[in-house]
């Protein structure tokens, strides 16, 4: 059996630089019946906890730090007795959610994560964000892409701790080279390929600008 992947929408609100947006995240779980890991709880414990049963989590895996994608990690990963697991790049973002705990490790480019017999490749693209990462999982025809890489374009850049020239660089060095079949499933929204969104290359709009 391969992994299989299920996806959980929640609900809150992302929090920056002062401000405070309405928003929904795809919260993504890898796995088969009898393990598996969370790939960004954000906003609600409760029903990623549903969708996780009475699996083993064998981590709760961040793409990045943002409050929208790290606050109910904490609550699962204890549910669960799992680590959570953040590129330490995103410490700055991670310490606004959570002052006082830090994650239990590490995240790093080129990293491999197993789970139910199926490997996924940690991508570290910064830009949304210092520590931003991706997980490509080959087997599956998928790449995690957190809020790197969306349908329509990058990911935002308008905010503390983000920057564009950065962002684009590594959308263009790590994920537009994957195959282009490969479906992309993001922090928010409707998923999309890579082949959909190397076509807009050209048409990528600087949104700090
Ligand atoms: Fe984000």
């Amino acid at each position: 059996m391969t992994a299989r992947i299920d996806k959980v929408i929640t609900s809150g609100a992302f929090e920056l630089d002062g401000g405070s947006w309405d928003v929904d995240n795809n919260v993504w779980i890898v796995g088969d019946d009898s393990e598996c890991i969370v790939i960004d709880a954000g906003h609600e414990a409760a029903p990623i906890l549903e969708a996780i049963g009475e699996r083993t989590l064998l981590a709760v895996v961040s793409t990045h730090a943002h409050n929208d994608h790290v606050n109910a990690a904490a609550e699962v990963a204890d549910a669960k007795q799992a680590p959570i697991w953040l590129h330490p790049d995103e410490a700055p973002l991670w310490q606004m959610t959570y002052p006082d705990r830090a994650p239990d490790g590490a995240l790093a480019h080129g990293q491999v994560i197993t789970v139910a017999g199926t490997d996924l490749q940690v991508l570290h693209t910064p830009g949304h964000a210092p520590g931003a990462c991706c997980l490509h999982a080959p087997e599956l025809g998928v790449v995690f892409s957190g809020d790197t890489l969306f349908n329509g374009g990058p990911g935002a850049t308008g905010r503390s701790f983000s920057d564009y020239p950065t962002i684009v660089e590594s959308i263009s060095d790590k994920l537009l080279p994957l195959p282009p079949e490969t479906r992309v499933l993001t922090g928010h929204g409707p998923e999309t390929t890579i082949a959909a969104e190397a076509a807009l290359r050209g048409e990528w709009a600087d949104p700090g600008s």
